[in-house]
């Protein structure tokens, strides 16, 4: 039976927040787990390349975005999972589009349009950001894809690899598979701690890997509104509750949501004020939710961090996996090109 090969890149920006696990990472990692189904998930270190500046926060940022999705539960065994820069394939590949790609396609793209759009002039823009889909197209292509999953904002991106694909079969013959995008425009907003979109952008994210204190002080920085202690609290679009509703069971669920309507902690324990129930309480149960929910992905995390060689072993290990895969569909590309060099 052939398999159905699911491919997708993290740009490694910081260790993942909330927003990203519940938006991106937990649906991942359940993809990985489907029969017939190949999954390959990468660190596009090359990516983040086109805009960091700081050498020292992109080595730190590449382990910790490893480090995170292998707390969160990547199983190496079940996805093949390597940073870009380990896959000398990519880059070679990358050029060999780069001769099919018009300028048009790229002209078209958003992450120049952005750049050109903020008045910045073309001297000002690196040709990384210019070539950024072409590099995506060839982290898709070097390895067959079949689905690319990605959020709304990589769309046309993904048009972009499918119309490469096609123009260098054109030229070539049938080389390249093309993938098809499964983009979700369902994916939930989790809002941040002020209520806005969880995002590092806008500094108001909360991160789930932190210890436990920090991770307390920011669960209490939750903005809410105003309601007397004792009043009964509004639960619908508040953000304590909206996290909350995210991770928790149905029982925790329900016991929370009637300690909102009542203001009360137990609403058949009376009107003393000790059964009182307020945002305090209600942050309480978040903070205990978010410890417990993730406390053996928090070791894990503090076990990596602390053994930054255990996380680049499985990266060594991807990186064979990802190249064995990848050769073949490189030298296809390159004997159909009429190059006769070798890359190894
Ligand atoms: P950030 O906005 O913090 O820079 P990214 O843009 O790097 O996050 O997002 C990486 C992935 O995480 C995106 O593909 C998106 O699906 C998911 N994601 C990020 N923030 C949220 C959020 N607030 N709610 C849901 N999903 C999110
Ligand atoms: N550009 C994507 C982003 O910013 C990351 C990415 C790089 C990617 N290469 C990819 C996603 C290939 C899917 C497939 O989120």
């Amino acid at each position: 039976m052939t398999e159905t090969r699911i491919l997708t890149g993290i740009k490694p920006t910081g260790s993942p927040h909330l927003g990203n696990y519940l938006g991106a990472i937990r649906p991942a990692l359940e993809l990985a787990g489907q029969p017939n189904h190949r999954s390959f998930l990468f660190i596009a270190d090359l990516h983040a390349a086109t805009t960091t500046r700081n050498a020292e926060h992109l080595r730190h940022d590449t382990l910790a975005v490893a480090a995170a999705w292998l707390a969160f539960g990547l199983d190496p065994e079940k996805t093949v999972f390597y940073r870009q820069s380990d896959i000398p394939e990519i880059p070679a590949l990358a050029w060999l589009l780069s001769c099919v790609t018009p300028m048009g396609f790229l002209n078209r793209s958003h992450s120049y349009k952005d750049a050109t759009a903020k008045g910045l002039k073309a001297e000002d823009i690196n040709h990384g950001v210019f070539a950024y889909p072409v590099l995506m197209a060839a982290d898709i292509l070097l390895f067959d894809a079949d689905v690319v999953p990605v959020g709304k904002d990589q769309k046309q991106h993904l048009e972009i690899t499918q119309e490469i694909a096609r123009k260098l079969n054109f030229v070539y013959g049938d080389v390249l598979k093309v993938p098809e995008a499964r983009i979700d425009d369902q994916v939930m907003t989790i809002p941040g701690i002020d209520g806005q979109k969880m995002s590092k952008s806008h500094g108001n994210t909360i991160d789930v890997l932190l210890e436990e204190a920090a991770l307390k002080k920011v669960v209490r920085q939750i903005t809410t509104n105003s309601t007397p202690f004792g009043d009964p609290l509004m639960w619908e679009g508040e953000t304590v509750f909206s996290l909350y509703r995210q991770l928790a069971n149905k029982a925790q669920l329900d016991r929370l949501r009637g300690a909102y309507a009542s203001g009360r902690k137990d609403p058949a324990a009376g009107d003393a004020e000790e059964n009182f129930f307020g945002w305090g309480h209600a942050k309480s149960e978040l903070f205990e939710l978010l410890r417990d929910r993730f406390r053996e992905a928090r070791a894990r995390f503090a076990e990596l961090t602390a053994h930054p060689e255990s996380i680049e072993s499985v990266l060594e290990q991807g990186r064979e996996t990802a190249r064995a895969i990848a050769r073949p569909v490189y030298d296809r590309v390159r004997g159909a090109v009429g190059l006769t060099g070798r890359l190894w």
